[in-house]
């Protein structure tokens, strides 16, 4: 899989937010390329381990953003990001079985980046927004 570039569609426009998106993307490519590059484990278990923690601290961060500047549609929100954190630990299982998770990957590359952040966070944007930079 070619390497993921960010691109402006992406950009919520609260700057917080999309460095952690894009930190998330860095990392994810980082794991594929360890993967495609047959690197050695040790290092590509590193790589997994920095993506997994710092995906569930954006998550937890975006909640709680969500939370208080009380968006109507934070369950829907909520529940999507505990799916993207399942198919995470899919490929955190897959890769301790030793497994090749370029595949998996790849989809989540493609949900996360063309699903999520382009339609679902973007449906929060105007109401974080407004409660943390207008009030
Ligand atoms: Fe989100």
């Amino acid at each position: 899989m070619n390497k993921l570039e960010w691109e402006k569609k992406f950009d919520t426009g609260i700057a917080v937010i999309d460095g952690q998106h894009q930190r998330i993307v860095k990392y994810i490519n980082e794991l594929h390329e360890a993967n495609d590059q047959n690197v050695e484990r040790e290092k590509a278990e590193k790589i997994l381990v920095k993506l997994v923690d710092y995906t569930f601290t954006h998550l937890a961060f975006e909640e709680s953003l969500l939370i208080e500047s009380g968006y109507q549609y934070f369950d829907e929100h909520k529940k999507s990001h505990e799916d993207f954190c399942k198919k995470i630990s899919d490929v955190e299982e897959k890769f301790k079985n030793g497994q090749n998770v370029a595949p998996i990957l790849a989809q989540l590359l493609s949900n996360w980046l063309f699903e999520h952040i382009v339609q679902e966070d973007h449906q929060y944007v105007d109401c974080v927004k407004e409660f943390f930079f207008e009030n």
